[in-house]
């Protein structure tokens, strides 16, 4: 399959407030395939969203290069943020028709339907996010990120603050609205059972300044149904992610709760 994005020996450095320089990632290399998911995981500040802010073009790398192809006309990205707001003051229908405006695309809005369908909102479309549920709100982003036919989906930890049972409903419909759109995607996430659930190939960061540490190719078929989280063939995967992020070695403390005074 082609690639649409090759970076090739990235780095970044950011310039704080305070004059001091900040480097983000160090010689980040990876091809994005199309049709391919890749997760991104990695510790809060390893530069995680970074990645998906160049590889969107609005910044650019301190070295290194990035290469973008689309497969049909223009590379164009569509992008669920990190706090995922939605505007306020327009409805459901309204928030997933913006980018079509802000992109001057008319005619698509046949599209919404169906993309309201996809994410299981039928009926609320006229409602506003101050009346849904935080779920509802991640749904209504995912389809907002969707609606102008997107080259690569970019999405920037899409579920954080959602409790944990809604978080593993959006997982498997968000992996059935990528597969049925066969979309290519970059999701980046700390839950490594999110990385290894929606991944084919999951890229392990290490801290700050990022670097890709390990490559996994998860090998389960396309729609994952939620009971393969119980696994072994998932949770061999998870295992090594948790290795690599160096996670399994017991906590060195000072003090052991025994020892706490009474
Ligand atoms: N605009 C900026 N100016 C200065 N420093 C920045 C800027 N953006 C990011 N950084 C720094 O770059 C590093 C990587 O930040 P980034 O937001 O990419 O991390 P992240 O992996 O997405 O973290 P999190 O998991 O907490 O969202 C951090 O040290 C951050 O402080
Ligand atoms: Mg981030």
């Amino acid at each position: 399959m082609a690639d649409l994005v090759s970076l090739k020996d990235v780095s970044k450095s950011y310039t704080a407030i305070t004059g001091e320089v900040v480097e983000a990632i160090r010689g980040v290399s990876f091809d994005m395939h199309e049709r391919e998911v890749l997760t991104l995981v990695g510790p809060s500040g390893c530069g995680k969203s970074t990645i998906l802010r160049l590889i969107a073009g609005v910044e650019k790398p301190s070295s290194g290069s990035i290469e973008r192809r689309a497969a049909e006309g223009k590379f164009v990205v569509g992008y669920i943020f990190q706090d995922s707001s939605l505007m306020r003051w327009r409805t459901v229908y309204g928030n997933i028709k913006l980018p079509m405006e802000i992109l001057g695309k008319k005619g698509a809005e046949a599209k919404i339907p169906e993309l309201v369908k996809l994410i299981n909102l039928e009926g609320f479309e006229k409602a506003y996010p101050i009346e849904l549920s935080g779920g509802m709100q991640r749904r209504v982003a995912v389809a907002r990120a969707l609606v102008h036919d997107p080259s690569v989906l970019l999405m920037d930890e899409p579920f954080t603050g959602v409790d944990e049972i809604t978080k593993e409903i959006l997982q498997t419909e968000l992996n059935f609205v990528i597969r049925s759109l066969k979309m290519t995607g970059v999701l980046v996430t700390h839950d490594i059972e999110e990385a290894v659930y929606l991944g084919d190939r999951v890229l392990v960061l290490s801290a700050h300044p990022g670097r890709i540490v390990e490559e996994i190719t998860v090998d389960l078929p396309e729609i994952r149904e939620p009971v393969i989280k119980t696994e072994e063939r998932f949770t061999r995967y998870t295992k090594e992610i948790r290795e690599k992020l160096n996670l399994l070695h017991p906590l060195r403390l000072s003090r052991r709760p025994t020892d706490a005074p009474a």
